[in-house]
């Protein structure tokens, strides 16, 4: 199974931007880490990564029509892009599985990440693990 992880405006900058609360690794080793851990689990995943709300809905689309699992981490997209909702609902409710990832938990940070448009149309959510919320992302649709 080819599941499509898709990361968020930012999430380019891993390494570099705010590693106390985002971690050492960059984009690069997080795409490396996540290939290996989807092969060990018998996933094939693709990683990509945008700054831009149009590509990431396109990208969406995509997996409706190639009829694949997601991998989503929206990053600041999470908590305002009803166009990315809108998008994601489609998977869920094409009867794809969309799974909502976060590095950190919003929950316990600024006012304005405690809400998530995208959780309320994801299939689960797994937030506050570091790069390890993406293996446990791939372990939940490994499983099913
Ligand atoms: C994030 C959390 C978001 O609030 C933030 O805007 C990000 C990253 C996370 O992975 O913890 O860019 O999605």
């Amino acid at each position: 199974t080819s599941v499509l992880v898709l990361n968020g405006p930012n999430l380019g900058r891993l390494g570099s931007r705010e590693p106390d609360v985002y971690g050492a690794l960059d984009h690069a080793g997080l795409t490396l880490a996540i290939t290996e851990w989807a092969a060990a689990l018998g996933l094939s995943a693709e990683v990509r990564q945008s700054d831009d709300e149009a590509e990431l809905v396109h990208w969406l689309h995509e997996a409706v029509d190639a009829q694949r699992d997601v991998v989503l981490n929206p990053a600041a997209f999470t908590h305002y892009s009803y166009a990315l909702r809108d998008a994601a609902a489609q998977v869920t409710t094409s009867g794809l599985r969309l799974i909502e990832v976060h590095l950190t938990n919003p929950a316990t940070r600024e006012r304005f990440r405690h809400n998530s448009v995208i959780g309320g149309v994801a299939t689960g959510t797994v937030a506050g693990f570091g790069t390890d919320s993406y293996r446990l992302a791939l372990s939940a649709l490994a499983q099913a």
